[in-house]
């Protein structure tokens, strides 16, 4: 039934006004922008065509593609829909999210798990969640934006380790007025490919009654046959190392989690903020990534043939080879390199760009993944033509490691 006062004539919006000359914030993000367009730093959105080999996704071992993992997201859509629709307290928590969790503790050999809708929540929320005034976090000089922003949100003390440098390390945790410590690292660095003296670090946590928190994004999948560089060390359930990992890379869903003890989970669903008030991992990706998991612990052929393509790829780029599954050629200035990338798409090849800020030292980089399901044929012909364009290029200076 109609209101009263339903047929009143509805006024008009406002009319918008006219644009009128630049205000002082359009005189700046313009200012900014030609900054960054001088700096050769100046980064756009853009879409693959249909037709390029992709060399640049996080996708490592094809698992994004593979007729069970999309079958099983579809299934999952069938059965739950679109989206969780809720927050994981509230009415968000699906079966499929608590499948997720044990299937992500079988592949990693940790007691419990909790997953995020992305790995960036899983650094923030941990670290948030376990970080106050009264616990120092050390963190390494090369750690992602992501465990960067969590350390900084958490009102933590913060100290920046050298890399990979376990004695300052100690020396940090040994000289600190906190009662509480956590050392924040990943397992395999994202740039150069190496690996965390993650043996070494834990003994010096365990020493100094802190807390080893280790980001397996590009970990997983790729070191220990693919249940991580963690479990690999044997470190899998040690009661003073925890885990974080991203589910859109080896994975190739999306998604996060942090793994630990069940003490751990149990204070992250009471006090992580990017947990609680977040909706849920959507169904479609909780699936994918369970499916993913399953496929990697059980067929670690997969992670080996990464590796077989890595070495593949180093050896014809004629580039030191990197324990990861990210390969990358250092070029003389980031303009150097996005051209590079440019001339590489016009040859239908997508490669990745390292840049600043995204270079701890500075050094920007072509980056190279080769899935592991990738036809070596394929793989080849891609490499050939990287070739004709790097040989065009300057290459830097590279300092001493
Ligand atoms: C080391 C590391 N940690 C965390 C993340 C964030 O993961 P996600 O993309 O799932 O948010 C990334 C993604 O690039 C990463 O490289």
């Amino acid at each position: 039934m109609a209101a009263p006062g339903d047929d009143a004539p509805v006024p008009e919006h406002p009319a918008v006004p006219a644009p009128t000359a630049a205000g002082p914030l359009d005189d700046w993000l313009r200012d900014r922008r030609q900054r960054r367009e001088e700096a050769g730093l100046r980064r756009r959105l853009r879409t693959l065509p249909g037709a390029c080999v992709d060399l640049a996704s996080n996708d490592y071992l094809g698992l994004s593609r593979d007729p069970r993992v999309v079958a099983a997201a579809r299934e999952a859509l069938d059965a739950h829909g679109t989206g969780s629709r809720a927050s994981r307290l509230v009415t968000g928590t699906l079966g499929i999210h608590e499948v997720l969790e044990r299937e992500l503790c079988e592949l990693t050999g940790q007691p419990a798990a909790l997953a995020f809708s992305s790995g960036y929540a899983a650094n923030t929320g941990v670290l948030t969640a376990l970080g106050d005034a009264d616990t120092l976090i050390v963190s390494d000089a090369h750690a992602h934006a992501s465990l960067v922003d969590g350390a900084r949100l958490s009102r933590s003390p913060v100290r920046i380790a050298r890399h990979s440098d376990v004695a300052h390390v100690g020396r940090l945790l040994a000289k600190r007025s906190e009662e509480r410590a956590a050392v924040v690292v990943e397992s395999v660095y994202s740039v150069w490919g190496d690996h965390a003296p993650l043996v070494e670090l834990a003994a010096v946590c365990r020493t100094e009654n802190a807390l080893l928190l280790v980001d397996e994004a590009h970990g997983i999948g790729v070191a220990g046959r693919g249940r991580g560089l963690v479990h690999e060390v044997g470190l899998a359930g040690a009661p003073h190392v925890a885990v974080t990992m991203t589910l859109s890379k080896a994975l190739g869903a999306q998604g996060g989690a942090v793994l630990g003890s069940e003490a751990l989970r149990e204070h992250l669903v009471n006090t992580a903020r990017p947990f609680i008030f977040d909706t849920a991992l959507a169904p479609t990706s909780a699936a994918a990534a369970t499916e993913a998991a399953q496929i990697i612990r059980t067929t670690p052929e997969l992670t080996d043939r990464l590796h077989e393509r890595a070495r593949f790829v180093a050896e014809t780029l004629d580039i030191a080879q990197a324990r990861a599954a990210v390969q990358s050629v250092p070029v003389a200035t980031p303009e150097a390199a996005v051209r590079a990338a440019e001339q590489l798409r016009a040859r239908g090849i997508a490669v990745g760009c390292f840049r600043p800020p995204s270079v701890p030292d500075g050094i920007s980089r072509l980056r190279i993944t080769a899935p592991g399901n990738m036809e070596l044929q394929e793989l080849s012909d891609a490499l050939t033509r990287i070739r004709e364009v790097l040989a065009g290029l300057p290459g830097p200076e590279l300092p001493a490691r």
